[in-house]
This record gives structure tokens, sequence and C-alpha cells, in this order.
């Protein structure tokens, strides 16, 4: 299978784990628009959806989907998102695409956080994909003085403005050994919004994209 089919496969596995009636928050990326695509399919079952980006409300709403604000809902039983890489311990390196905070808070709600990925995600130790931190502007060059003293080296990703109006850092060079840990470092860094490690709060479940088919995984 291509990665492209790989993607719409698990996007169509993800869909057993849409609960009836409910309200399911959407993540940002190529499988995930795979997913909306999919789950366009059966709008008719759910509630509405919480969008972790403008590009994700803008898709679900061209489909028909009702986009709800994430301070008028209590309860997200599923999350759905993709992720930039993922070990077999769940953790996860996102923002690819810029979206990480809000894919974090939508997350941070959910119950349980559904990841969708192609093979290529799959890897031993994380880091290998530049670790995308948000930052507030004016903290730029302080902030990737810090990030230099542990270790990484910051690229400025320009002319890229994150939806919630700040910049991103990609971290080169990291092999990140304990993940847990250095979210929690980056994130005590003062003008740091959050950074792109989903390891305190991992995925409950992957599907993952083989030749062979969707393989699922869980801890
Ligand atoms: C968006 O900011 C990211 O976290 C995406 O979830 C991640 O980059 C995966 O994207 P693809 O599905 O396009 O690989």
């Amino acid at each position: 299978m291509t990665q492209d089919e790989q993607k719409r496969a698990v996007a169509q596995a993800a869909l057993q784990y849409v609960p009836v009636g409910e309200i399911i928050g959407i993540g940002t990326g190529s499988t995930a628009n795979f997913f909306i695509d999919e789950l366009a399919r059966i709008k008719h079952r759910i509630e509405g959806a919480v969008a972790s980006s403008e590009v994700t409300a803008n898709r679900l709403k061209q489909h028909g989907i009702e986009v709800l604000d994430l301070n008028s809902v209590s309860e997200i039983p599923v999350y759905i998102d993709g992720a930039d890489e993922i070990t077999r311990n769940m953790h996860m390196i996102k923002g690819g695409g810029g979206a990480l905070t809000r894919e974090k808070i939508v997350a941070a709600v959910a119950q349980k956080f559904i990841c969708i990925a192609d093979r290529s995600k799959l890897v031993g130790v994380l880091g290998k994909f530049p670790l995308p931190v948000e930052v507030i502007p004016m903290a730029r060059s302080y902030v990737a003085r810090e990030i230099t003293l542990l270790g990484g080296q910051p690229a400025w990703r320009q002319g890229v403005t994150t939806d919630n109006g700040n910049i991103i850092l990609d971290v080169h060079n990291l092999n990140i050994m304990n993940p847990v840990e250095l979210e929690t470092t980056l994130n005590q860094i003062t003008g740091v919004v959050t950074n792109g490690l989903f390891a305190r709060r991992g995925a409950n479940v992957l599907l993952m994209g083989t030749d062979q088919g969707v393989e699922t995984i869980t801890l």
C-alpha cells in the first residue's frame, strides 16, 4: 500500500471508535483530513466535532459537520489525530502542521486518544523529526538560546504564524530518551506556549497502516 492508501485505511478503521450521539475531537494534518472525509459519510450519527485548527474546522464545515467551541463542551469521549512520530509506548511528536497547542488542548479534554498513522511514523526513539515548539513571538530568541543550552538546535519556521498568533521553533538533533521529562522541561521555559511532545498524555490506541492492512496497537 502507498502511504496515502495506508492513511485512508487507518482513517476508515477509526470510524469504529466514533461513539453514536457524541461530540468528537478532530486533529489536523493529511491523515486527519482523510478521517474527516470518512466521517462525513456517517455525520448524522454524531452531535458535532471540536476542531484542533482553523483548517480542520473549515474542512468539517464544508462537509456539513457542526463545529463546536471547546468552551461549550464538557466531555469529548474520543480524539482522533495523526502524528509525526510515535513509539510503541504511545509517546508522540506532533506539530508538523503547526497545530500542536490546540491539538494538545483538545486531547487533554478527551477521554481517549486514537492515533491514526502510516507505518513511516512508528519509531524506536523520538527526535529524528524536528520537535516543534510554539513560542510567544517576543520570546523567540530567548527561547532559542535556552533550547540550545539543552542540546537542541532550534530553527525558526519562517513565515508561519499559528492559529494563536505565535511562532514555531523546530528543534533538530534531539535523541529523546525521556519524552515525559523533556516535555515538562521545555514547557517550563518562559515564553514557550507548548511543545510537540505528547508524552504526559500519549495515545491510547494506535491504528497503524501497513502493507498487510491496519494494525491496532495498545499499551
Ligand atoms: C499537525 O500540527 C500535526 O500534529 C499532525 O497531526 C501531524 O503533523 C501529522 O500530520 P500528517 O497526518 O499530515 O502526517
